[in-house]
């Protein structure tokens, strides 16, 4: 049997395929359609693994979804498909709506198909995995408890209110049809492979540049953070042992504030890669023009994953911070090869 992973060549995608493969014989068709934020240099190591098929292609093409479950008798689907990011969500939001929203609506269709024709058996272990986001509770106030699942929806952004369509249709597509559903909300990840238009690999390569740290109004908005492998064993875990038609809150109990977080990041830097002036990178920090709805605070209560799936995170802020630094400062080429084109033209729109 074979798994779907859609949205594989992206940050926690990719590295949920490299994951998969280094601990399981099962194997995986990667699909993406190859937008700015897929790469297919996240999975060259996986070149010559013939348990790993790559597809180009969209999660709203229902013929082409159709074909892959029917092809490789898909047994689970894990859904990361999706535009991730919040500031290019502000600026034009019509891709967001068109694959988190109507994308994922025709994924679900595509799956309910394959799914309704399958026998008994295979019927009764066919999975479909929703990777969300923790920004479809909307912003906490600094005494409210962290957000659980029971929590009311109030999505501030249109990328939290396309993720927010999703889960909804996700829930519909099992109190309705059955399918055999889980969605997973998840804080901040950080960690190798992740765009440098995200706040940590994008201070990282400024910082290593020269250029300014740009924090947006006060720097006193708080995310929760979570090391992308963790959350990969999440995904894992909840796979495996999560209840059918259960949602389940993915995060990292560190919850730190933006300026916190650069700071946090500029000593590292310090220590691993000094500057040659001697100075701290930290001298780079710059307050800019704030988000627009920009949400205060995002806190995850886990404890649901923790008690029914005994899963928690293995990384500390620092412990996962360190490696990610590390991974950063050891693949330069990386870096090099996705900061051209269309990346500076984002930098130009966003920053300048
Ligand atoms: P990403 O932007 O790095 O990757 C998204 C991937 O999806 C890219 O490879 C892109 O090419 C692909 N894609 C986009 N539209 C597609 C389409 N129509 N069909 C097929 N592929 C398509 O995103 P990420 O940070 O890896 O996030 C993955 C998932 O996790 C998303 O659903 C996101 O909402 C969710 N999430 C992310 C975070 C985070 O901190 N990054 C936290 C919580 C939840
Ligand atoms: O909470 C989960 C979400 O985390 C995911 O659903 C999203 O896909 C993911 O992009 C992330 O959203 P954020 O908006 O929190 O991530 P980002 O890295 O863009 O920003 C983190 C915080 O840092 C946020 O409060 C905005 C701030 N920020 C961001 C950038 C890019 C800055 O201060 N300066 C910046 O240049």
């Amino acid at each position: 049997m074979t798994i779907l992973v859609t949205g594989a060549a992206g940050f926690i995608g990719s590295n949920f395929v490299l994951d998969w493969l280094s601990q399981s014989k099962e194997d995986v068709v990667s699909l993406d359609l190859l937008t700015y934020a897929g790469n297919l240099e996240n999975l060259s190591s996986l070149n010559n693994n013939t348990h790993h098929h790559f597809v180009q292609g969209n999660i709203d093409d229902r013929d082409l979804v159709l074909n892959l479950l029917k092809k490789y008798r898909i047994r689970a689907v894990l859904n990361f498909a999706a535009e991730s990011h919040v500031d290019r969500s502000i600026h034009q939001s019509k891709d967001f709506i068109e694959t988190n929203i109507v994308g994922t609506y025709n994924l679900l269709e595509s799956a309910r198909s394959y799914w309704n024709d399958l026998d008994q058996n295979l019927k009764q272990d066919f999975r479909f995995l929703h990777i969300s986001t923790d920004e479809v509770y909307g912003s906490l106030n600094s005494s409210d408890h962290p957000s659980t699942e029971k929590d009311t929806y109030k999505p501030n952004s249109p990328y939290s209110a396309s993720k927010a369509a999703s889960d909804h249709l996700v829930r519909a597509w099992f109190q309705t049809y059955k399918l055999p559903v889980f969605t997973a909300n998840s804080a901040n990840n950080y960690g190798p492979y992740q765009f440098p238009e995200k706040l940590i690999p994008l201070c990282i390569l400024n910082a290593l540049n020269g250029k300014p740290l740009p924090i947006y109004g006060d720097g006193q908005q708080i995310r929760d953070w979570l090391y992308v492998k963790d959350h990969c064993t999440a995904i894992r875990e909840i796979l495996k042992h999560g209840q059918i038609g259960e949602t389940y809150n993915v995060g990292g109990w560190n919850e730190k504030t933006n300026l916190e977080v650069v700071e946090t990041l500029c000593a590292i830097l310090d220590e691993l890669k000094p500057k040659s002036d001697g100075k701290s990178y930290a001298e780079q920090i710059t307050f800019v023009k704030d988000r627009p709805g920009h949400d205060k605070r995002y806190a995850i209560d886990a404890s649901k994953l923790r008690s029914e799936i005994n899963w928690q995170p293995q990384e500390s802020f620092e412990t996962g911070l360190r490696k990610t630094v590390l991974w950063y400062l050891e693949n330069e080429t990386w870096m090099n090869h996705i900061v051209s084109g269309e990346y500076q033209d984002w930098v130009q729109k966003q920053y300048s």
